[in-house]
């Protein structure tokens, strides 16, 4: 177990470089596997849910190195099972793309129910409805999901509830499929676009990503192909948020402004100077911020992602702040943590009331799931006084040298006795 001590109290100033984007990354990587030789993947961040990832395809006998910290070569040639490792797939959330990727691969797929952040139910109905409807048998047996198809043939499918993961693993699933797949109420996050654009530089015909309609035309093949991943703009809305909540000024950099607009416009809302300059945007919190209100929704609605780091931003807000979760039910876990620290915050079903208090206070403090972390770390900067963190390795599934990065903008925070949780060949 490792612990965040965190002395906040401290404007943060100077200037950070976001990595890339962990959900895009973590629909990627699979997707190489469906290729014939290696493809080079750039801008990977170096996380934990990655390395899980990158330790699961060896585990199946697939070659992965890494060229630098960021930079990764895959090559699936050497793949010799279609059964993924159970112990690591139960790890994170997005082991269930391997259902799409290697049922089109190879016919058949055998993968442990998926793990991930305990953010409330998390059903896989609609991507099993989804592989079914392509002509695929998917039994749960065991714990396990087992889908096979001697051939998968497009068709069209309706999404009953926008879903990121079932719009990525149609997507896998179909590449292959003799004919056309339509998608309908398809998730448009732009790592549905990333992806999209790595599977047509490998020798995909995937159009539409990005809107609520996406046509993938079935090919033969896959090759290998150089692919960057985008930034990650919830990295760089944590950023935002710590800079803005502590009185500072950051400029972040490496982002695609556009990915932020929803975040831009509701810290402007609340009374946040933001600069937009080409890759990079200039925070300046210059006064306590105004109360807001916020809804999450699916993109380019305010992602449900940033709303934890956001219920803390709002927590020293000036007047009260609603702010209600549409995506998850148990998405508040984080307020009781908080309650520690001196907020004001009523969580009735899904939504929290925020009435903003002058200061925080450090407490200790511990991580429920990701992004609970987040919040509870932009609380830490905030706070005055020392907040002792624990659960970090939760904020290690997304954040990358996440102390070093808050240490390098003048945070005054140290980690304490590392224990890996899990042993990453990097
Ligand atoms: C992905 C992200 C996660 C983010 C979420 C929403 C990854 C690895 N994780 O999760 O960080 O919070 O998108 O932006 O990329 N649903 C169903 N049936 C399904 C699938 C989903 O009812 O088969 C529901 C879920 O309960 C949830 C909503 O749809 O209420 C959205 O879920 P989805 O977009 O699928 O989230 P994930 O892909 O799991």
């Amino acid at each position: 177990m490792s612990k965040l001590i965190i002395r906040g109290g401290k404007p943060l100033f100077g200037n950070v470089r976001v990595g890339g984007r962990k959900n895009s990354a973590l629909a990627v990587i699979p997707a190489t596997l469906m290729g014939d030789g290696p493809s080079i993947l750039e801008n990977i961040p170096d996380i934990a849910d990655v390395n899980i990832y990158l330790n699961i395809l060896r585990d199946m006998g697939v070659k992965v190195d890494r060229l630098d910290s960021n930079t990764l070569s895959i090559n699936p040639d050497s793949m010799h099972t279609e059964v993924v490792p159970e112990d690591r797939a139960k790890k994170i959330r997005a082991s269930y793309y391997l259902l799409g990727a290697l049922l089109a691969k190879k016919g058949r797929v055998e993968v442990a129910l998926p793990g991930g952040c305990d953010i409330g139910l998390r059903p896989i109905d609609q991507h099993i409805k989804g592989l079914k409807a392509l002509g695929a048998k998917v039994e749960v047996e065991h714990g396990a999901i087992v889908a096979s198809a001697d051939k998968l043939i497009g068709t069209n499918i309706y999404l009953d509830v926008v879903s990121v993961g079932a719009t990525a693993n149609i997507i896998l699933a179909a590449v292959f499929a003799e004919g056309t797949t339509v998608i309908e109420n398809a998730a448009k996050e732009p790592h549905i676009v990333d992806l999209a654009n790595y599977l047509n530089a490998m020798g995909a015909r995937v159009v539409g990503a990005g809107t609520d309609v996406i046509k993938i035309k079935g090919v033969e093949e896959l090759h290998g192909a150089t692919h960057a991943i985008i930034p990650d703009e919830i990295e760089a809305a944590t950023f935002m948020m710590a800079a803005a909540a502590t009185r500072g000024d950051v400029t972040i950099e490496n982002i695609i402004p556009k990915h932020l607009d929803p975040i831009t416009a509701k810290l402007r809302e609340a009374g946040v100077e933001i600069e937009e300059n080409g890759d990079k945007l200039r925070v300046i919190g210059k006064r306590r911020p105004s109360a807001v209100n916020v809804k999450t929704i699916p993109y380019p609605g305010f992602p449900t992602d940033a709303q934890q780091p956001m219920t803390a931003f709002l927590s020293i807000s000036q007047g009260t702040s609603i702010v209600s979760e549409t995506v998850w039910e148990g998405r508040f876990k984080h307020v009781d943590e908080l309650q520690r620290m001196g907020t004001k915050i009523k969580v009735e079903g899904r939504t929290a009331i925020i009435e903003g208090v002058g200061e925080l206070t450090g407490a200790p403090v511990r991580a429920t799931d990701l992004r609970a972390g987040a919040a509870l770390l932009i609380a830490g900067l905030i706070a005055k006084g020392e907040t002792e963190l624990s659960g970090v390795e939760h904020i290690e599934r997304g954040y990358e040298n996440v102390a070093a990065k808050f240490k390098d903008l003048g945070g005054d925070i140290t980690k304490e006795t590392v224990v890996e949780t899990e042993e990453v060949a990097k």
